[in-house]
C-alpha cells in the first residue's frame, strides 16, 4: 500500500480496502478479543472517522498506513477503544436487580464467614450505570459502603473516566433510572445529572482486560459480566468465563445479559432461577 492520502482530503469518504479490513480485524481480536464480523466495513468506516479528522488524514486507510508505521500503544488503543461498544443504562435487565433485592443479596450477607464488606464487581463497566445501579440498590435497602464494595472494570479508559466521573445527560437518566432515585441520589448542573457523592464513593472504578487473570481483583461474592461476552468467539468466551470464576468465592453469584450463557462451564457455575432472573451460582 502507498504512503499517499488516499480519497478526498479530510473526508475519509474512501471505501476501506480489503487488505486494511483484514489487518483491522486481526490487530482489534488481538487487542481486545473482539470478533470484527466480515461485512462489517460500514461499522469500521463510521466509528474510526473521528480519529481519522483528529489526526488530519484522507481516509481510513491512511489511518491503517498509520497505525502499521506508528510504534506507540496511544493510536493502536484510541482505534481498539473506538470499536468497543459501549450501550449500557441504569437498571438495566430489572429482573436481575429485583433478583438480588429479594434473595440474592441477602443470601450473600448470610453467608459470610466473617464480617466484612460483600465484593461486588461490574466486569465490563462501560460509564459506570451498572455500577451505580447497584450501589443505589444497596443504599436502598440500607446497607452501608461498610456491607459492600463494588469494582467497575472496562477495557476502555474513555469510559471508564465517564464512569468516574457520574455525570449524566437526560436522556442517559431517561433509560432506566426511577424518577424517585434521580431525586434523591442525583443534582441538577446545566444540561448534566451529577451523582451524589453518597452513591458515588462507593464504586471504584479501574482498567482490566477480560482475557486478564482477575485474582488479584478479588475474591469477589457477586460479578456482573453482561452484555460483553457477545463480542467475543467462542474459545475467548470460555477463558473469560474461567478467569471470572477464579476470582469468585464458592457460592457466589455471576450474572449474565440476557442472550449470554456459560456455554458448557456446568463444572464452574450452577444455573438459577429467582423470580424472573437466571443467575449462575458458582460451584
Ligand atoms: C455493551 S457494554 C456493556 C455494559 C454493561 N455491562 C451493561 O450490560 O449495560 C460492553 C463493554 O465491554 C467492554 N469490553 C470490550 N472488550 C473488553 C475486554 N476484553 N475486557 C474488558 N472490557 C471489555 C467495552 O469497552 C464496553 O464498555
Amino acid at each position: 500500500m502507498s504512503g499517499a492520502p488516499q480519497g478526498k482530503a479530510g473526508t475519509g469518504s474512501t471505501e476501506i480496502t480489503a487488505e486494511n479490513f483484514a489487518f483491522l480485524q486481526e490487530q482489534i481480536y488481538r487487542d481486545s478479543g473482539i470478533v470484527l464480523e466480515a461485512g462489517k466495513q460500514y461499522l469500521v468506516e463510521a466509528r474510526l472517522a473521528p480519529i481519522v479528522r483528529e489526526h488530519g488524514l484522507g481516509s481510513i486507510n491512511d489511518l491503517c498506513a498509520l497505525l502499521r508505521a506508528v510504534t506507540s500503544d496511544g493510536l493502536r488503543r484510541k482505534v481498539v477503544e473506538a470499536m468497543t461498544t459501549n450501550e449500557t443504562q441504569f437498571f438495566r435487565e430489572p429482573a436481575q436487580y429485583e433478583a438480588l433485592r429479594t434473595t440474592v443479596l441477602a443470601e450473600l450477607l448470610a453467608q459470610r464467614r466473617s464480617p466484612r464488606p460483600l465484593n461486588c464487581w461490574s466486569a465490563a463497566a462501560s460509564t459506570g450505570q451498572e455500577a451505580y445501579s447497584l450501589a443505589m440498590l444497596a443504599a436502598e435497602m440500607g446497607l452501608g459502603p461498610w456491607d459492600m464494595q463494588i469494582l467497575g472494570t472496562d477495557l476502555a479508559e474513555s469510559v471508564l473516566e465517564r464512569a468516574r466521573r457520574a455525570r449524566y445527560t437526560q436522556l442517559e437518566v431517561n433509560r432506566g433510572l426511577p424518577a424517585a432515585y434521580l431525586v434523591k441520589y442525583f443534582t441538577r448542573q446545566g444540561l448534566e445529572w451529577i451523582l451524589k457523592d453518597e452513591i458515588r464513593s462507593r464504586v471504584r472504578f479501574q482498567r482490566h482486560d477480560l482475557r486478564d487473570s482477575a485474582r488479584h481483583l478479588g475474591p469477589f461474592d457477586l460479578v456482573f459480566c453482561r452484555n460483553v461476552l457477545i463480542y467475543f468467539d467462542t474459545e475467548t468466551k470460555r477463558r473469560i468465563l474461567r478467569q471470572v470464576r477464579e476470582a469468585m468465592y464458592p457460592g457466589g453469584y455471576l450474572l449474565l445479559g440476557a442472550v449470554e450463557t456459560i456455554l458448557d462451564l456446568e463444572d464452574l457455575f450452577e444455573r438459577k432461577r429467582v423470580g424472573q432472573a437466571i443467575l449462575y451460582q458458582a460451584r
